[in-house]
């Protein structure tokens, strides 16, 4: 494609255009302020592109979303969560011996060192379970040193997977002062981590299958999503070629907002709070319209998705489907589907293009399959763990890489003399 033109002050310049393989069409301004002197200003990077990324592929527009060119709808049907991490970070679908190999490896990893142990002792049993995964994960970097040899990333990448189920599954347990359920080899990953969740001493426990099937499939949906918070988070931290750990844990702490992966847990307490004050969902409504009230409508909105997000599509009938199986009714499912009724129907709604987001029915999925509201977050980031690491290793492989450094327009004082106390 021919470079764009941008005139600035009566100067004309010429800027290269980059095209992706999907159409996508990007401007390259990287050498425009060794040009021009100047820089271009985006807050909230809501039309900047911080990247060239194989790994997955967003049209908003048409509510249409791939993880390596397989479209989510039929990963979501077909894989298993482990096939998605290894496709996510392998770029390719794996083979039988692929697979198993993979699985194997993520089951033989998932104890946590004993002293770890000790971590969850010091944090107070109201810890929220999202500070404490970001803590342990950061911890990991201290048992398990950091290592450019490709081998030895691979193995921290795998250790990673294989371990922040049991961390996420230690800290539920200790938050309602049960005992850790250890992890067993004889468990593929989604069923190691219920058995780790719900599980205790005194009892057999079985996974029933539809909750295994129901979980893998939460988890696939929320497996990558390009450059979100949290993932460019984990490139930004990467990028000063942190360690993994260290990279990851800050994309947890991005996650945990109420306006990323933290929405999921506002869903349910909004949902519970219009139920308890009688249904009227039209004033829920009526107050997210309003700007002086502050309220939105949690799990409405997204910064790409302008017609629907596929994902929220697919847990909307899986919502139903689960609860069925389960014979379980929740008062809450019909609650969300009205609401979102009376808001498409909405003209504010409409004009902005607001749509249900991921995280509106995913919580009354979780509920249904015993998963309390406060790890819900963790549930988000368990899922999105194999994108961020996808992007992590992909920045840190880019051999063109530096590190994420933004600039600014200053706004504040000009030059001023420094006054001593007493004449302030
Ligand atoms: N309720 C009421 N109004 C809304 C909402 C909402 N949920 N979302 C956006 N708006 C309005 C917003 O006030 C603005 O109105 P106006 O043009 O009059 O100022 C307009 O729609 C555009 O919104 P924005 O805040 O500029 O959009 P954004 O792209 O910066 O933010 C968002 C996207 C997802 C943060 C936002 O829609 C939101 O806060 N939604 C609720 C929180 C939520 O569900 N987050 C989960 C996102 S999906 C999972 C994930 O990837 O993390």
């Amino acid at each position: 494609m021919a470079p764009a033109k941008l005139i600035l002050d009566g100067k004309e310049y010429e800027l290269p255009t980059v095209v992706g393989s999907e159409g996508e069409v990007g401007i390259d301004i990287s050498r425009f302020r060794q040009k021009s002197g100047s820089i271009t200003l985006d807050p909230g990077y809501g039309n900047t592109g911080s990247c060239k990324s194989d790994i997955t592929f967003i049209d908003g527009e048409h509510g249409v979303l791939r993880y390596r060119g397989y479209p989510i709808e039929q990963v979501a049907e077909r894989s298993s969560f482990p096939e998605v991490c290894y496709l996510l970070i392998n770029g390719e679908l794996p083979n039988r011996q692929q697979l198993d190999e993979f699985s194997g490896n993520l089951t033989y990893h998932s104890m946590l060192h004993e002293d770890m142990k000790k971590f969850f002792e010091g944090f107070p049993p109201t810890a929220h379970p999202m500070a404490i995964l970001s803590a342990m994960v950061a911890s990991l970097s201290t048992y398990y040193p950091n290592s450019s040899r490709e081998e030895l990333r691979d193995l921290n990448i795998t250790r990673l997977l294989a371990k922040i189920i049991t961390i996420a599954a230690f800290s539920y347990k200790k938050s309602i002062g049960q005992p850790f359920i250890y992890p067993r080899n004889d468990l593929h990953y989604t069923k190691n981590f219920l058995h780790m969740m719900f599980a205790v001493p005194a009892e057999p426990y079985e996974v029933s299958p539809v909750v295994d099937r129901a979980l893998n499939m939460l988890l696939i949906l929320h497996a990558d999503h390009e450059q979100n918070c949290s993932t460019s988070t984990v490139r930004m931290v990467g990028s000063s070629e942190a360690n993994i750990y260290a990279s990851i844990a800050a994309g947890i702490c991005a996650l945990w907002g109420p306006l990323h992966g933290g929405a999921n847990q506002k869903v349910i307490e909004m949902l519970r709070l219009i139920h308890d004050d009688g249904g009227d969902y039209k004033k829920y409504v009526d107050m997210a319209k309003d700007k002086d009230n502050g309220f939105r409508l949690m799990g409405f909105g997204h910064r790409v998705y302008k017609n629907f997000d596929p994902r929220a599509r697919i847990l909307k009938k899986a919502a139903d489907d689960v609860l069925a199986e389960m014979k379980i009714s929740n008062p809450l499912l019909d609650i969300a589907k009205n609401l979102e009724k009376v808001a498409l129907e909405d003209e504010y709604f409409v004009e902005r293009r607001l749509y249900p987001n991921v995280d509106f029915y995913s919580g009354i999925i979780y509920s249904a399959i015993g998963i309390p509201v406060n790890m819900f977050t963790v549930m988000f980031a368990l899922g999105r763990l194999p994108g961020w690491i996808a992007h992590w290793k992909e920045m840190r492989d880019d051999p063109k890489g530096r590190i994420n450094r933004p600039r600014q327009i200053y706004t504040g004082q000009t030059e001023r003399s420094y006054l001593p106390i007493e004449e302030r």
